[in-house]
């Protein structure tokens, strides 16, 4: 049994075959047809903060395709009411797979030793894997083939750029970092990602002119993150000068194309002229998150796609 926790639990043919799936099922959605192949399984959503995307892409998907889903907020009391390892023992027991948001990535890793069904991890404060394997499928739709392409991320080093950063690793690509000093990946993380993916190349810089230059794609995220909130008017202050705007999107080249996992912040990280704008793909990577989670929820479950 597998779960995904973080984008180190999958090698380059899991990602191909997770692709494969995701491009056949989004190709019957296209076709309005909605083949019954996970009916009578179950996806439970434990959820420590809140989503627009991540529940309804995933509550949706399973529904698309005859399964039913559960959702468990806070009041759960996943973590309080009962421990961690109760909780996922008993879940596991009513349900085919999990789905799970929270704040420590730690959390989402006990839910994972003691479940008996695979669990996915729907955003921690360490990574965002459903998130960086939809952003990397629609740069397939868009450029092809994404091997020796650059990406290039400018903002904080949280959880989206960390799950972006090994997702260019498993895909050949280049990860370009630009954020001020003090929000940089931290060096455990970096060292890591090295010793995970040797052949990776890293550009990191506190100039994000430099990284966007000869990028395919730019990517920005929110300053303060989900659990950061009372940071949020100092980082305002700290990240102004790595705001994706029309003048940063002018050093790159005119073919690249603009990204954010959503929900952004209008007029700190991007302005809208960039979001907005014709070489945004927001809305397709919003979109593919449903499509691709349908691929990661039947390869974990080995469903057989006819
Ligand atoms: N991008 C993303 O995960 O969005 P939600 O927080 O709305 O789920
Ligand atoms: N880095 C953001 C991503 C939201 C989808 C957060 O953790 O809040």
């Amino acid at each position: 049994m597998r779960s995904l926790l973080t984008l180190a639990d999958l090698e380059v043919a899991d990602v191909a075959e997770i692709f494969e799936r995701t491009a056949r099922l989004k190709g019957y959605l296209a076709r309005e047809s909605r083949p019954p192949l996970l009916s009578g399984r179950v996806l439970a959503l434990v959820f420590e903060k809140p989503s627009l995307r991540t529940r309804v892409s995933f509550e949706a998907g399973m529904a698309s395709l005859g399964g039913g889903s559960i959702f468990l907020g806070p009041e759960a009391g996943f973590g309080k009411r009962e421990s961690v390892s109760d909780f996922a023992r008993v879940l596991s027991q009513y349900v085919d797979i999990i789905s799970a948001r929270v704040f420590h990535h730690a959390t989402v890793e006990e839910l994972g030793r003691h479940a008996t069904c695979p669990v996915v991890n729907g955003l921690s404060d360490a990574a965002h894997p459903c998130q960086a394997l939809a952003d990397f499928f629609s740069l397939r739709e868009v450029f092809g083939e994404l091997e020796g392409k650059k990406l290039a991320y400018v903002g904080d080093g949280n959880n989206v750029a960390r799950s972006l950063a090994m997702g260019c690793g498993l895909l050949g690509m280049t990860f370009a970092f630009a954020a001020p000093e003090g929000y940089q990946l931290d060096e455990p993380f970096l060292r890591q990602l090295a010793a995970d993916y040797p052949a990776l190349r890293v550009e990191l810089s506190q100039d994000p002119r430099q990284v966007v230059k000869d990028a395919s794609a730019v990517y920005t995220d929110v300053w303060a993150s989900m659990g950061q909130e009372e940071e949020a008017a100092q980082r305002k202050q700290v990240f102004a000068p790595f705001q994706v705007n029309a003048d940063l999107m002018k050093h790159a080249p005119s073919d690249a194309v603009f990204l954010h996992c959503l929900p952004a912040h209008r007029g700190e990280e991007v302005t809208d002229e960039v979001i907005d704008g014709q070489r945004s793909i927001v809305l397709q990577q919003a979109a593919n998150r449903m499509h691709v989670q349908k691929g990661i929820v039947t390869w974990l479950l080995k469903t057989a796609i006819t």
